[in-house]
This record gives structure tokens, C-alpha cells and sequence, in this order.
């Protein structure tokens, strides 16, 4: 069991990684403690919550609403949830994010820690203190920063993820070892297939060194003010794709990744090798480098991201595996390289 923290505005968050849900009342004040989770998570693993009363919500990213927030508010007043109250969520991403918000918010902010139960959401959305819901069909619009005081991540509870959901974990930890750490993406070169069998130590390693990487970044930038854009490598595109294409997370950030890649190629920073190597490496572990996206289309739902400011868009590049920049692009230039990929 290894332990990390995050020192927010708000207080300090604590991640541990290689702890069993079973534990889970060991780390909660001994308070009225609720629980958010959703239905697939409760089926499977509801047996071993603790005591606690539960509020589901729905499945799926048509769930992360304000409606479900509401919702929420409104089985707390029924259970006279109070600012004493704790709230754990245990699930994905999100749980993980309507669950953060929901008690940011209620009653000004109760406390709140995360039991994340998919790969994506231990190594991504359980840390960092980022909460929200998507808005209008915009992604994430509405939220706050706001750090769980805890973090359970249990490795056991990945072996009942589907295939793809196992895999678009995986594209956030390739993107850490892309951004900040070349030792962490060696070993992804080296280990993917026992990584993706679950190895317990091998899995177990490449969580913890994820979390190694964004924990430190957001240490650094909590607000994502400077640096913790970094975080974004592979997702102003990836976002774009997500929106169009439909398809998950993960894999429209590891066409994103690819994308920005061969951008940073084009640019002059990265090596063709090394844009190579990260290209393989997705491709090996089964995650898509390449959408049939039409450019105009992408360069629609770009237009409409939040990190655009006037004419210019924030992307983040590579200037070796291991070291990320933040640099403004010129939408008419991104668009061009777009085409120009597209052809590739
Ligand atoms: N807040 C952040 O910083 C941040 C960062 C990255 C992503 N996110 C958000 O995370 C969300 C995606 O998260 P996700 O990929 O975890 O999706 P998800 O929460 O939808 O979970 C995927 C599916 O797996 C099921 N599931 C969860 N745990 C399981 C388990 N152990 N066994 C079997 N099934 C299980 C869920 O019920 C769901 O059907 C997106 O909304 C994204 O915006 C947030
Ligand atoms: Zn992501």
C-alpha cells in the first residue's frame, strides 16, 4: 500500500493506492457517511459498501447533469443530511464527478472522498479536486476545484471492467508517462500485456506512478492556471473527436494523443521516432491512433472549446516522451495540420 497527498486551497487530500473497499470505514470521520454510486457499481460490489445509505444515479455521461446533481440535493433533504454529513462516491469518473460536485455544493460543501472503480477514474478523475457536470452538451461546463479528503484506489475492484473501459485508463496513463515521466513509459513499452492482464503488481505500479505524476502537477497548479494544462495533452482534439465521433473517453484521447504527436512533429519539437514510439505503443495496447473524422467537422467542435481564446487555441505538445509545452496555436494553422494529417 503506498500513500500520496495533494495540498489544495481547500485542505489536503490523501491517495492510497493497493487499499481494499472493505477498509473503506477506516478512513471516513465516524460520522453519518452517504454513498453515490450507480447501479452496475452497487450490482457488483454493493454487497461490500458499508452500512450506509446509498443514492444511485444513472449510467452514462447523460447522467453527469444538474438534474442529477438536483436529484441528489433532494435525497439529502429527504435523509436531513446536514453540514456534518460525509459523502463517499464509489465509481467511475462519473460518480466521481457528480458525486465531488454534489457535495462541493451542498450546504456550501460537506465532506467527500472517492472510491474510484474504474482505471480512468484512479490514475484521472478521482485526483486533482476538478468536480463538474457537462452543460447544454458542453463537456465538463459547470463545477469546481475542490479536493476529496481521501482517495481508495483498489486495483482488485478493475477485474470487472469491460475491455474498453480497461483500455481508456490506460490512454490517461500513457498520457502521464508522455508528458512527465519516460521511466513510467518504458515500463508501459515493456509490461503492457501483463498491465493489461492485471498483474497485480504491475498494474498496481503504473496507477500509483500515474497518480505520481498528476498529483505532483496539480500540487504545483491546482487552479490550471500554468502547468496543469500539461494534463490536457491529447485532449483539445481528443474532446473534438469524443463529441463527434461518439466514442469513449479514452479512445478519442489516444486519437488525440496521436494527433498532437505528429503535431509536435510538424512543428519541429518531437522526433518522428519518438512520435513513432507513442503512436505503437497505443496501437499495441489496442487503442485507436486514427478516426474517420472529417477535419471540418472536428475544426467545428474545436472552435466551440472552452480553451479557445479569440483565434487561438491552447494545445499541448511534445518536446521529447517524458517533457510537454503549452503553446497557443493559431486555429487557421491547427486547421491546416489537420488536413495535412488527415492525408498522412
Ligand atoms: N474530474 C476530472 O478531473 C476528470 C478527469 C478525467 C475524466 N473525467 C470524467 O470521467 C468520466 C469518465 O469516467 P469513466 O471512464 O470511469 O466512465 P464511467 O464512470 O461511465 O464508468 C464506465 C462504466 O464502467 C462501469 N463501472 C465502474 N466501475 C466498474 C467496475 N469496477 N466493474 C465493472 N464496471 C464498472 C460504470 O457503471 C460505467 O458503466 C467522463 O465524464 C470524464 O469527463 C473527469
Ligand atoms: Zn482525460
Amino acid at each position: 500500500m503506498k500513500t500520496l497527498h495533494i495540498h489544495g486551497r481547500a485542505g489536503r487530500s490523501t491517495l492510497i493506492v493497493g487499499e481494499t473497499l472493505s477498509r473503506l470505514d477506516q478512513y471516513t470521520p465516524k460520522r453519518r457517511t452517504v454513498i453515490i454510486t450507480d447501479p452496475v457499481v452497487n450490482d457488483r460490489y454493493g454487497d461490500r459498501f458499508p452500512d450506509w445509505p446509498v443514492i444511485e444515479i444513472g449510467v452514462g455521461e447523460g447522467s453527469k447533469t444538474l438534474q442529477t446533481v438536483s436529484d441528489i440535493y433532494g435525497r439529502l433533504i429527504e435523509m436531513e443530511a446536514d453540514r456534518s454529513t460525509w459523502i463517499v462516491g464509489i465509481g467511475g469518473g462519473i460518480v466521481c464527478d457528480v458525486a465531488g460536485f454534489a457535495a462541493s455544493t451542498y450546504m456550501r460543501g460537506v465532506g467527500f472522498g472517492f472510491v474510484p472503480t474504474t482505471l480512468l477514474a484512479q490514475v484521472d478523475a478521482s485526483v486533482g479536486g476538478k468536480n463538474g457536470v457537462n452543460f447544454l452538451g458542453y463537456k465538463n461546463m459547470v463545477g469546481t476545484f475542490n479536493q476529496p479528503e481521501f482517495v481508495i484506489c483498489d486495483t482488485g475492484m478493475l477485474k470487472t471492467l469491460t475491455g474498453p473501459d480497461l483500455l481508456c485508463g490506460f490512454a490517461e496513463i500513457v498520457k502521464h508517462g508522455a508528458i512527465a515521466d519516460p521511466a513510467l513509459f518504458q515500463f508501459i513499452e515493456d509490461s503492457w500485456r501483463e498491465a493489461l492482464a492485471l498483474d497485480p503488481s504491475t498494474i498496481e505500479r503504473m496507477v500509483y506512478d500515474s497518480i505520481v505524476v498528476k498529483s505532483g502537477i496539480v500540487n504545483e497548479d491546482e487552479q490550471e492556471r500554468g502547468v496543469r494544462r500539461k494534463l490536457n495533452f491529447g485532449h483539445t482534439f481528443g474532446h473534438a473527436v469524443e463529441k463527434i465521433a461518439g466514442v469513449r473517453h479514452g479512445e478519442a484521447v489516444s486519437v488525440g494523443m496521436a494527433v498532437a504527436s505528429l503535431l509536435s512533429v510538424k512543428k519541429g519539437y518531437l522526433a518522428r521516432e519518438e512520435a513513432k514510439r507513442i503512436i505503437h505503443l497505443l496501437e499495441k495496447i489496442g487503442l485507436p491512433t486514427r478516426l474517420a473524422v472529417d477535419p471540418q467537422s472536428a475544426m467545428d467542435a474545436l472552435k466551440r472549446d472552452k480553451k479557445r481564446e479569440g483565434d487561438r487555441i491552447r494545445f499541448v505538445l511534445l518536446k521529447r516522451i517524458g517533457e510537454a509545452v503549452v503553446e497557443d496555436i493559431r486555429i487557421t494553422d491547427l486547421d491546416e495540420a489537420l488536413h495535412d494529417l488527415a492525408r498522412e
